[in-house]
């Protein structure tokens, strides 16, 4: 692990392998850890960083809301700092908000897009009062408070009666997350920009993940995106519901695996 100073935060990262460059972004309310499985096996062939988003894992905590364009600006200050003209962007969920706001500010850094359990638009006014009122329950109770209730939205039933392991990483990701970075992002992620008008104008090869359970970013959102960007290819985990990365990971490191040797 390694750190780089972005103004007054300081942000961790991995930066693992060598080959075209692969940087991945993690999810809601996780860490870089959330993609080891995909940094194990594909930093054999690429180079792949993680970063912690502002807030999370061990990344400082800064002031204000963490905006989707906020975080982008960091992820291209650590390319900036890695000396990293142009990657793969990836990410999970919020992570793939941060890559589409990423995208919109700095397409010329991107030679190829990874849109996982996610969706281009932006949160309905009862989605953004769900959201304020979870940062106030954070800030005032704690991640526990919301870790229980979360859990079922991420897995499937089957991997959380038949993988204590998996639901344990997951939980303790949540637990471990600062609620004041948490409840920042969630205003952040109450804030973003409804990015449909930006896929038609998507010009690098997409791939789009989704988990077929997912009922936080369903399949019906990937597939707008994957009807709207040129090119697309959309693969559906079997198995699956929000964190497909984790809960199927050979499938979808087989999917991101072919698709990188395509690109690069
Ligand atoms: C995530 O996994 O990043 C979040 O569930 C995204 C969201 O709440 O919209």
């Amino acid at each position: 692990m390694a750190y780089v100073q972005i103004d007054d935060v300081r942000l961790a990262y991995d930066d693992v392998g060598s080959g075209p460059e692969l940087l991945l972004v993690h999810g809601y309310p996780f860490n870089r850890s959330l993609w080891v499985e995909q940094r194990d096996a594909l930093s054999k062939a690429f180079r792949v960083i993680t970063p912690d988003l502002r807030g999370f894992g061990e990344s400082d905590i800064s002031g204000g809301e963490s905006t989707m364009n906020r975080m982008a600006q960091d992820v291209v200050r650590l390319m900036d700092a890695l000396e990293i003209s142009s990657a793969i962007v990836g990410g999970l969920s919020m992570g793939g908000y941060v890559v589409l706001a990423f995208y919109k500010q700095f397409a010329s850094r991107v030679r190829g897009l990874v849109l996982a359990d996610t969706r281009a638009q932006a949160d309905t006014e009862e989605a953004k009062q769900v959201r304020t009122q979870q940062a106030e329950q954070i800030l005032t109770s704690g991640m526990a408070s919301i870790t229980d209730a979360t859990l079922p939205k991420l897995l499937t039933p089957e991997t959380v009666s038949k993988r204590p392991e998996v639901v344990k990483r997951i939980r303790d990701m949540m637990l471990k997350t600062k609620p004041a970075g948490a409840a920042a992002a969630l205003m952040g992620m109450a804030a973003r920009e409804d990015q449909t008008a930006l896929l038609p104008r998507i010009s690098v090869p997409t791939l789009i993940l989704v988990g077929r359970d997912d009922p936080i970013t369903p399949l019906q959102d990937s597939e707008k995106m994957h009807d709207t960007i040129a090119g697309s290819r959309l693969v559906v985990i079997e198995n699956a519901s929000h964190v497909s990365n984790i809960e199927q990971s050979a499938v979808f490191n087989a999917a991101l695996s072919s698709f990188l040797h395509v690109v690069s």
